[in-house]
Order: structure tokens, then sequence, then C-alpha cells
């Protein structure tokens, strides 16, 4: 029977929304069903361009809300006061959304007071403490509650929902959208090798060592933590054995901290935020990953490098339970003594990097689109 076509809001804000969304995006404009309009919050801006451009994804609605060192207050209330005349404008049938940000969470109240379904892509993730991660637990707990359709990564995130009382016919264990990203990437630097040569000065550099690749921007590192964190890099590249390669992620609360401990160190490359397939790029050539990034926990496993988590909490468990990544939190000296430990004892080292991957196949947004037609 013919169905109607449905007009999609596709909405998200920052880099690892971008990331997760893209090949979503493109399947759903393959797909003869769906009138999808693609509304960019711009939480984040140049991070956010980068996987556009990378994704070749044009928005069709820019709301450019980033500001230098954005209050959470203010951010939530510009998100808010920017979506909802988007929504009254476009008139959509569904709102989709992915993972647990502002973005994400404002966009689906916005959805609510207009009584508009909301989908959540990578619902069901759960620390159960509210302050790590803060103020991501709340927020996609939040989606959650609004959402009429709910696509878990993981079997673990599937039960957490249920375990919420949210029926069984909304829940569907599609896989990380991530895995979908990182294949695509992996493809296009398979085809052009060529784009990733400004990272051959940097391997060159550190040739003969063992890169440690470091990111960090949580909220609830920020102050003693990033300090902890950043005098903790600085002990760790004082070995000649490695190179510290460290894209810096712009927030201002990080910055600063890494510039004034880490900036004149020249172990340490301190080097702007990479567009995806350079992040991929410089996953592959690493040792080791230092991280309190969500995505980086999920992508670092697919490809047999070993996480060392800088959180007290996690709730993407699946690497943890796989035995690939570990929660080291982020004390100067525990952080220092696990990096040492997977770099002098090959047999801790060779029990983390198991390539395995537990977040995903690569087919997620097939799932996802085939279910939003059904
Ligand atoms: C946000 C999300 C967090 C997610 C992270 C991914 C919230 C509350 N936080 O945190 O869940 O894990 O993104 O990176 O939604 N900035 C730039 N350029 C950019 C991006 C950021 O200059 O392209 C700077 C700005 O000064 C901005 C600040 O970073 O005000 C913070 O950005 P914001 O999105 O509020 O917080 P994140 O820490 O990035
Ligand atoms: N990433 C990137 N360039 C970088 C650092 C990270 O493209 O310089 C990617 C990384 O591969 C992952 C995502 O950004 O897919 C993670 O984003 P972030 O750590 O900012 O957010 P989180 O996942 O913690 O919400």
């Amino acid at each position: 029977m013919f169905k109607r076509v449905q007009r999609i809001l596709v909405v998200f804000g920052t880099r690892p929304e971008a990331i997760k969304l893209f090949p979503l995006i493109h399947a759903l404009r393959a797909h003869p069903g769906f009138d999808t309009r693609v509304v960019v919050t711009a939480q984040h801006r140049e991070m956010l361009d980068q996987v556009m451009e990378f994704a070749g994804i044009t928005p069709d609605i820019d709301l450019n809300i980033m500001t230098a060192g954005q209050s959470l207050d203010g951010l939530t209330a510009r998100l808010l006061d920017a979506l909802g005349p988007v929504f009254d404008a476009e008139q959509p049938d569904r709102v989709i959304v992915q993972g647990d940000t502002a973005t994400a969470m404002v966009a689906a109240l916005a959805a609510y007071y207009r009584k508009v379904p909301v989908a959540h892509v990578e619902a069901g993730l759960r620390s159960h403490d509210v302050y790590h991660p803060w103020p991501e637990e709340v927020n996609r707990k939040i989606v959650g509650s609004i959402a009429d359709l709910h696509f878990a990564p993981t079997q673990t995130a599937a039960d957490a929902l249920l375990a919420e009382n949210v029926p069984a016919e909304r829940v569907l264990v599609t896989g990380n959208t991530v895995i979908d990203a990182l294949h695509m990437a992996r493809t296009r630097l398979a085809a052009e090798p060529a784009r990733t040569q400004a990272l051959d000065e940097l391997a060159e550099r550190f040739a003969g060592t063992r890169v440690v690749l470091v990111t960090t921007h949580r909220r609830e590192n920020f102050g003693g933590g990033m300090e902890n964190i950043a005098r903790a890099i600085a002990r760790i590249a004082a070995r000649e054995d490695v190179g510290v390669i460290f894209p810096v992620h712009p927030n201002p609360q990080v910055r600063s901290v890494m510039d004034a401990i880490l900036g004149h160190n020249p172990r340490v490359a301190m080097i702007a935020p990479q567009d995806y397939p350079h992040f991929v790029r410089l996953l592959d050539l690493c040792h080791l990953v230092l991280t309190d990034s969500g995505g980086v926990q999920e992508e670092a496993p697919g490809l047999g490098k070993p996480v060392l988590v800088m959180r007290e909490t996690t709730e993407r468990p699946e690497g943890v339970m796989a035995g690939t990544a570990k929660l080291i939190g982020s004390d100067e000296d525990r952080i220092v003594a696990e990096v040492a430990t997977l770099l002098d004892d090959p047999a801790a080292y060779a029990a983390m990097a198991k390539a395995h991957n537990p977040f995903g196949d690569g087919h997620a947004s097939a799932r996802i689109v085939e279910t939003l037609y059904a």
C-alpha cells in the first residue's frame, strides 16, 4: 500500500552527534519514504562544521547557537527559544535526536511541547549516577521519557529501558551508529590515503616511540581533574619511549589548563581538534588511548586499542566487560601507573589489545530506517 512520505527533522548540534547521525541522514535521504530535513543548533561551531564537511551534508537550517564559554543555563534557554519556532514552521511528522547533549534534550522537549513524536538514537545508556557523566545522564533520561521510539545500541542499553518500564515494542537494538561512521571513514581513508598526509609529519616526529592518544573534555573533570590529567600527561611524556598526541577540545575550561601545564612541553603534541578521518587515523597509529570521551570508548575496541577511561563510572560498560577498556578515574598517580602498566607489561597490554566490537556492526542506520518506515 502507498504510504505518505514522512517529514523528518533530524536535530543535532555537537561533534559526536554529527558523527553518529551522518550515516543515518544519508540512509534516510536515500529512502523515498522520507522527506528529511537537517536542523543544526551549532551548539559546537568549528567541530560541527568539520564533521559536516567530511559527511557532505549541508544543513537545511543552522541556528548558530554557540557562544564562547557558554553556560548550561544560557545554552539550554537559547536552544529552546530557537528550536520552538523552527518546529512550528517545519511541522515535522517526527523529530530524531541522538545521545545526551543539551541539544538532544531540548529538541526532545520542544518536540514534546508540540506533541511531535521523538525517536532517540543511542537510547538507554545509563551510569545510574546523575553526576557522572554530568549533565548527560539526566539529559538522556529526559529524552527517554519523551521518546516513543528508542534505538538502543546494545542489549545492555535495551535492558536498562525495559527496567524503566518502556514497552518492549518501542525498543529496538540496532548497534551504535558510530560504528557505521567508523566504517565509512575507514573506507574513505583506504580510497584516499593522501587525505591524512598532514599527520605524517607527526607520525615521523614520534617514530620509534609508542604513541599515547589523549582526549579529555568532561565537565565533571573541570578544575582539579583537568589539572591532574595535565600533570599525569607531563609525567607520561617524560619517558623517552613515549610520544603523546593530544587533540585539545576548544572548551576554554580545557584549553587554559592544558596550555598552562603542557604548553611548552615538546614531548606533547597538542593539536587542534582533528576532522573525523584524521582522528580515526590517529586511533590506528596509536599504541593506547587515554580518554574521558564517550564515542572514543566505542571506537577504540574495534581497532584493538586499549582504552584507559578517565572517569569514575561509564554508561558504556561493554568495553570494560570485554576487558578492552578500564575505568581509572582522574587521579594523577593512578593515571601514570595505569599507563606504565600497559607500556611495561606485555601481558597486560596483550590482554586489553583484543580487537572486538561490542558496540555495533556498521548496519545500525539501516535498521533504524527500516523501523521508522514500518
Ligand atoms: C558538549 C556536550 C557533551 C558532549 C561534548 C562533546 C552538553 C551540555 N555537553 O560538551 O555532552 O560530550 O559536547 O564534545 O551538551 N567550543 C568551541 N568550538 C567548538 C565547540 C566548542 O570553541 O566547535 C567551545 C566554546 O567556547 C563553547 C565550549 O567549547 O562554549 C563548550 O561547548 P559545549 O557544547 O557547551 O560543551 P562541551 O564541553 O563541548
Ligand atoms: N573525534 C574527532 N576528532 C578529534 C577527537 C575526537 O573526530 O580530534 C571524534 C571521535 O572519533 C568520536 C567523537 O569525536 O567519534 C567523540 O567526541 P567527544 O569526545 O567530543 O564527545 P563524547 O563522545 O564524549 O560525547
